[in-house]
């Protein structure tokens, strides 16, 4: 079997919603080899941004475990999560979230700056470069175009060069050509990575990419079915 990335166990979330406590995700329990492609498919409001929010440690289970890189995440400090956030994974979301103060380079280089690499503006140019971003790269992201702001933070994610790429919907702010350059330069660059991708998408023809889908329904995964990959 190949090495596994990701690993979690019986994850449940519950949030609280007027006085009852309603189970968003529900008993998940799931692995991801790596270089692997998963997409994770269901309906509005299935789970698929809470469970992807607590497989990348941005949110905490109620109840199992997640592991990355088979170390356990579920209950390290702030501090602790932040480090492997920065160095074992990258996040691609739907509304971008660039920090709207830093150029398209400086978005890029951020996560390397944080861990403290040197080579970050060198990494940062070179990706820049890659999607086809360079006269861009002065840029504030008010002064970028969806598509353009998709592909920084798609170098964002990829700089530190992580395990895991978690990607929210990323083409769900963009029309139909700018999904085609965003998906294109995503399974381009973490084949070349050899990172492993999970994302969340209503996208027929991007699952049609994946490794393998895995449907959610009320917070429950119902079924796993081998992507056209
Ligand atoms: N912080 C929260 N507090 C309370 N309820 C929440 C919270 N976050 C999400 N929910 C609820 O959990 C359910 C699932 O939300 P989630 O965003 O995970 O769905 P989704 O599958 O990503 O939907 P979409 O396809 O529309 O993005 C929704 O009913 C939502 O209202
Ligand atoms: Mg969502």
């Amino acid at each position: 079997m190949k090495e596994e990335i990701l690993k979690a166990t019986d994850l449940t979330r519950e949030y609280r919603i007027g006085n009852t406590m309603e189970r968003i995700v529900d008993d998940v329990s799931l692995s991801v080899a790596k270089g692997e492609f998963v997409v994770i498919s269901g309906k509005s409001g299935s789970g698929k941004t809470t469970l992807l929010s607590l497989l990348s440690g941005l949110e905490r289970p109620t109840e199992g475990r997640v592991f990355i890189g088979g170390r356990d995440i579920t209950d390290l400090s702030e501090d602790d999560l932040g480090v492997i956030r920065n160095r074992s994974t990258g996040f691609v979301f739907q509304s971008f979230h660039l920090i709207p103060s830093l150029s398209a380079l400086e978005n890029i280089m951020f996560p390397a700056d944080l861990k403290g690499d040197r080579d970050g503006r060198a990494k940062g140019e070179k990706l820049l470069r890659k999607v086809d971003l360079w006269e861009r790269r002065s840029h504030f992201p008010d002064q970028l175009s969806g598509g353009e702001k998709q592909r920084v933070a798609i170098c964002r994610a990829l700089i530190n060069e992580p395990d895991i790429i978690f990607a929210d919907e990323p083409t769900g702010n963009l029309d139909s050509e700018n999904s085609k350059i965003v998906i294109d330069l995503l399974t381009e660059l973490y084949r070349e990575q050899t990172t492993s991708l999970v994302m969340a998408t209503h996208s027929k023809e991007i699952a049609a990419m994946a490794d393998r889908i895995l449907y959610l329904h009320d917070g429950r995964l119902q079924r796993e079915q081998d992507g056209g990959a």
